[in-house]
């Protein structure tokens, strides 16, 4: 049958393009593009100021919120932004900006984000994770 012929033609076009990304990443020692860092994960979500206008966060994604809840940072300020997952896999987005990430258990991925505007920056789950998940959000405030 055409249909499993071209069926069969794209598991193995695919099984290929799979192959020369790992050959890339590994054989070439390319990297690969990535958010994801080096930085142990962690257990607590947690606010670090470094200087007036420059932060540090540690967010935790837990079944279902984010940790810490509702931080608040100084207009102008630039947050580098730390994220883990407790459990399962999550999402994070910051509404209004370019940040989309996900918390992945075991891994720490990372963003840096400027906030120029004040306002209050919503952060939501994308990433469907049970329950709870269209309510597991929190919020930057900047002022
Ligand atoms: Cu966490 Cu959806």
């Amino acid at each position: 049958r055409a249909e499993k012929g071209a069926f069969i033609t794209a598991v193995a076009f695919m099984g290929v393009f799979f192959a020369l990304i790992v050959y890339a990443a590994k054989g070439l020692n390319i990297d690969v593009p990535t958010c994801i860092t080096d930085v142990k994960p962690f257990t607590q979500g947690q606010v670090i100021q470094h200087a007036p206008d420059r932060y540090e966060i540690h967010y935790l994604a837990k079944m279902w919120y984010f940790e810490p809840a509702n931080v608040e940072v100084p207009v102008g300020s630039t947050v580098d932004i730390y994220l883990t997952s407790a459990d399962v896999i999550h999402g994070f987005q910051i509404d209004g900006t370019n940040v989309n990430l996900m918390a992945i258990p075991g891994t720490v991925a990372y963003a840096r984000v400027k906030f120029d505007k004040p306002g209050v920056y919503h952060i939501v789950c994308h990433e469907y994770c049970g329950i709870g998940h269209q309510d597991m959000a929190t919020k930057i405030i900047v002022k």
